[in-house]
Formats: structure tokens, C-alpha cells, sequence
């Protein structure tokens, strides 16, 4: 099974310039416990994002190209979402765009910190999904760093 985990904007924003917009501790904590000890999948370019390995995770990363750093990298998409769409593990997408974009239809969880601003700079943004094909939960909401975020659970209906 997958889950998505995302932080994202009013407006959908995800990043700017290969980095991330919004910087909350509790949603880093959230991303931390909630993936910990879990296949976390991401793309080249939020791998390249990132200060290194996400510890105490099995970091895959699809990418065309081959490189030292991650447990795996996968060159077959398609593939990999056809081999484990239906595990009973869950296992983590954890961006960016283009990713999310790709795994959205077979993913039966979103994990959503949605912050109450906005980027006008932002150069990503989180797809278009439809909310009334989830159940919606509130799992936390808070202010930190200026921001007020809620970070909601939706599961696919
Ligand atoms: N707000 C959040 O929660 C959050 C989370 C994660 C990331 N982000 C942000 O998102 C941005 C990065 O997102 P992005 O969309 O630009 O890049 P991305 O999705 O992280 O990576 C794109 C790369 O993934 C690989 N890829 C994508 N589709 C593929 C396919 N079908 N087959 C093989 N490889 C494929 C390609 O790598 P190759 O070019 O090597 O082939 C492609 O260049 C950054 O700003 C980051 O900070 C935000």
C-alpha cells in the first residue's frame, strides 16, 4: 500500500528551487515518526534535495541515471507500482511533483500538512486530487515558525 506524506501551501505549493517552502518542526517530526523504520520513495531531485540518507529508512529513489547513495534506485516506474500497489506494508512517497503525481491514483493514504499561506515563488506544486474521494481526518494542528499548518489524513473511500 502507498501513502503520501506532503507538506503543501494553500495554493498546492510544494518547493521552490529544489528546496522546501515551509519549514515546521512539529510537520518534521510528523514526517519523522510517521516514516520511521519504512521504504520512504522519492525522486532524483528531492534526493539531491536532501542533506543525505533519510536514517533509520530504506531510501529508494526513481531515477533514469544510476549513483552512490541511496538502498535502491529504480529505473522502472511503472513496475514498481505494479509490484507493490496491493502489499499490506505501507510504504512511503515522500515527493516531489512529480512523483506524487504519478502515484497519486494508487496511493490509499494521504498524509497532508496543509500550511495557511502561500509562495508566489514556488516552482512545484502537489497535484489536483479530489477531497470527496477521502475520508478526511485531523490528526494535529498548530502554529510554528509564524505558520499555522493542520496536518489531516485522508484514506480513500
Ligand atoms: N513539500 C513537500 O512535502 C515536499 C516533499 C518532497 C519534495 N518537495 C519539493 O519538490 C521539489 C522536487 O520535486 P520535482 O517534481 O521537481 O522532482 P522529483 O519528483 O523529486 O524528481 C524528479 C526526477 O525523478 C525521476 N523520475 C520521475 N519520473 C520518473 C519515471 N517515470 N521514470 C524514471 N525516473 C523518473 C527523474 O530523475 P532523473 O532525471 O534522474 O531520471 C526526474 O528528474 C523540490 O523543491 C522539493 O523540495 C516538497
Amino acid at each position: 500500500m502507498f501513502s503520501i506524506i506532503a507538506a503543501i501551501g494553500k495554493n498546492r505549493e510544494l518547493g521552490k528551487d529544489n528546496h522546501l517552502i515551509f519549514k515546521i518542526k512539529d510537520d518534521m517530526k510528523f514526517f519523522r515518526d510517521a516514516t520511521i523504520k519504512h521504504k520512504v520513495v522519492m525522486g532524483r531531485k528531492t534526493w539531491e534535495s536532501l542533506p543525505g540518507k533519510l536514517k533509520d529508512r530504506e531510501n529508494i529513489v526513481i531515477s533514469k541515471n544510476t549513483f552512490d547513495g541511496p538502498d535502491s534506485i529504480i529505473h522502472d516506474m511503472q513496475q514498481f507500482i505494479e509490484d507493490n500497489k496491493n502489499t499490506d506494508e505501507e510504504i512511503f512517497i515522500i515527493g516531489g511533483a512529480t512523483i506524487y503525481q504519478a502515484f497519486l491514483p494508487y496511493s490509499k493514504n494521504l498524509y497532508l500538512t496543509e500550511v495557511a499561506s502561500t509562495c508566489n515563488e514556488a516552482t512545484v506544486f502537489f497535484p489536483d486530487f479530489k477531497p470527496k474521494d477521502y475520508t478526511k481526518t485531523l490528526i494535529k494542528k498548530g502554529s510554528d515558525n509564524g505558520l499555522d499548518f493542520s496536518i489531516f489524513k485522508y484514506t480513500k473511500i
